[in-house]
């Protein structure tokens, strides 16, 4: 032990080292703490303060303007030198289930990923309810058309309905005013030159709807329905004999028209005068507000109860022999004269519900987040499932995903890929397929907004440059209808009641139409 010989002074001495060395140490925290915190600080700044914020840079749109970038979707112009090239942005789902909040000009919005395959995503609130309302009164005041499925399929039934009703005295033999397939199978061989048993005509009858109530009896009126199923019959009764049924008849077969509603397109400045609904969905797509802007015309569509549109897509394929519709009267003529053939290119679609139904109409992808997606994937759904997966009017909810209509929702998804090389629209993704189930109560309507964009680049631009210099998109007169005197809406109740009415029977009409209207 050591000997005290000062103690009071050591002990002093000893104080103010302890003193010192404490108030060091905590100096010394001071500055760790500080430094943790500037570099906690910095880190937050160059990687953004939440897990769920994206950052996402847009190429430099064409015109050479600042370079844009998505924050949370929320666009906001920033000086770049990066190339030149204009460069196509498309949003990551990250999962199912999946929401991102999204501020444009002010107001929040929530948008939900659906599916990763296509990225599909639904936007509650997209559009006001006034939005809506006015969108569904201009489509009034201006005229809406029926699906031309439909009037091809109506005019040849009107047409048949008296050479039927003389066919079905000649066909009930014991003269009880039904017939039953006793009689059916005579009137079968000799009209369609097929041989039924019982089992399979009873069969075919049901499935194409002529015999409404599955009696396995056809009274007159089911009877009539026969023209307007024929096409439908003779495809029923050819893949009857093989089985299991060919891809290509299987798609053809479903109930009803391809597509039963009614149409009109509106001009984007006359729903949209300030451009505000066009600047939200360039943010919220973060697709460049050119190309937004030049996209087709908003495409309304009416459907009334029973009305659907079977699966299809929005868009085609690529493929060489063919240029896009939009920007087609850029290309010369081919060598013989003939403009070039064209096909659809909408890389993305951006569906607004308008009203809610009050029952069915919903959008069903019959294939979303699939595991396949091949012509014989169809077959092996059918032969699994064993249902037609185009035909929405009775399998809507087989399919993979089915949303439900509500007023001012969005939703929006990829028709094509995106070419991971050059960041420019890729070929079509096929489980993008979908359509609107049917209408069991009320009226539905959308509106679809869809973004064109030329798979060829040049092409593309070229298109920018003449729609600037000259203003709205050409479009096909054919599916573009002004207000007519003829029409006589003098007011929008009026038009409400006038245009496209569809009639009583519509429901029952079987046929088999391609597309005509994608
Ligand atoms: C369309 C479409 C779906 C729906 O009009 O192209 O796919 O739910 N509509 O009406
Ligand atoms: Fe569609």
């Amino acid at each position: 032990m050591i000997e005290c010989v000062n103690c009071s002074e050591l002990r002093a001495a000893a104080d103010a080292a302890i003193t010192m060395a404490t108030k060091s140490r905590a100096s010394l925290c001071y500055v760790w703490l500080a430094f943790f915190l500037v570099s906690v600080l910095l880190q937050l700044l160059l990687h953004g303060v939440s897990a769920d914020q994206e950052t996402k840079t847009l190429g430099e749109n064409f015109l050479g303007r600042k370079e844009a970038t998505v924050v949370d979707n929320l666009i906001e112009d920033e000086p770049t030198n990066k190339s030149q090239r204009m460069k196509i942005f498309q949003h990551d789902p990250v999962a199912v289930g999946h929401i991102r909040k999204i501020e444009i000009e002010g107001q929040y919005y929530e948008m939900k990923t659906v599916a990763l395959k296509p990225p599909i995503f639904v936007i509650p609130n997209f559009l006001s309810d006034e939005e809506c309302d006015a969108i569904i009164d201009l489509s009034l005041e201006q005229g809406l058309e029926k699906s031309a499925t439909q009037r091809k399929v109506y005019k040849k039934r009107m047409d048949a309905d008296d050479v039927m009703a003389e066919l079905f005295t000649e066909t009930d033999v014991d003269g009880d005013g039904k017939l039953n397939m006793t009689e059916m199978a005579p009137f079968m061989l000799r009209y369609f030159e097929v041989e039924l048993n019982y089992d399979e005509l009873s069969f075919l009858l049901t499935e194409t709807v002529v015999d409404l109530d599955s009696n396995k009896s056809l009274d007159p009126e089911e009877f009539s329905l026969i023209p307007g199923a024929e096409i439908y019959i003779r495809r029923l009764t050819r893949a009857l004999k093989m089985r299991p049924l060919p891809t290509n008849i299987l798609k053809k077969l479903r109930k009803g028209s391809d597509r039963k509603s009614c149409q009109t397109r509106l001009e984007h400045d006359l729903y949209d005068p300030e451009g505000m609904l066009r600047n939200r969905v360039a943010a919220l797509t973060g697709i460049q507000k050119e190309i937004v802007y030049s996209s087709e015309l908003l495409h309304v569509v009416q459907y009334n109860r029973s009305g659907h549109y079977h699966a299809h897509k929005d868009s085609q394929p690529l493929d060489n022999e063919s240029v896009c519709k939009h920007s087609d009267h850029l290309y010369p003529n081919s060598s013989d004269g003939q403009p070039p053939k064209s096909r659809l290119c909408r890389f993305m679609t951006v569906l607004y519900y308008l009203t809610e139904p009050e029952r069915g109409g919903q959008t069903a992808f019959p294939v979303a987040d699939n595991e396949t997606f091949t012509e014989e994937g169809i077959d092996h759904f059918y032969r699994i499932k064993h249902h037609d997966i185009y035909d929405l009017t009775n399998h809507c909810h087989d399919s993979n995903l089915v949303v439900e209509p509500r007023k001012g929702t969005a939703i929006m998804w990829y028709n094509h890929n995106l070419d991971d090389q050059n960041e420019w629209i890729g070929d079509i993704n096929k489980f993008s397929l979908h359509g609107g189930c049917e209408v069991i109560k009320g009226e539905k309507w959308i509106a679809n907004h869809w973004i064109n964009i030329d798979d060829n680049y040049d092409m593309q631009m070229a298109y920018l440059a003449d729609r600037i210099r000259n203003g709205s998109p050409p479009e096909d007169e054919s599916t573009h209808r002004r207000p007519t005197n003829d029409t006589n809406v003098s007011s929008i109740d009026d038009a409400r009641r006038s245009t496209c009415q569809l009639p009583q029977d519509w429901s029952n009409t079987a046929s088999m139409t391609s597309h005509d209207e994608l």
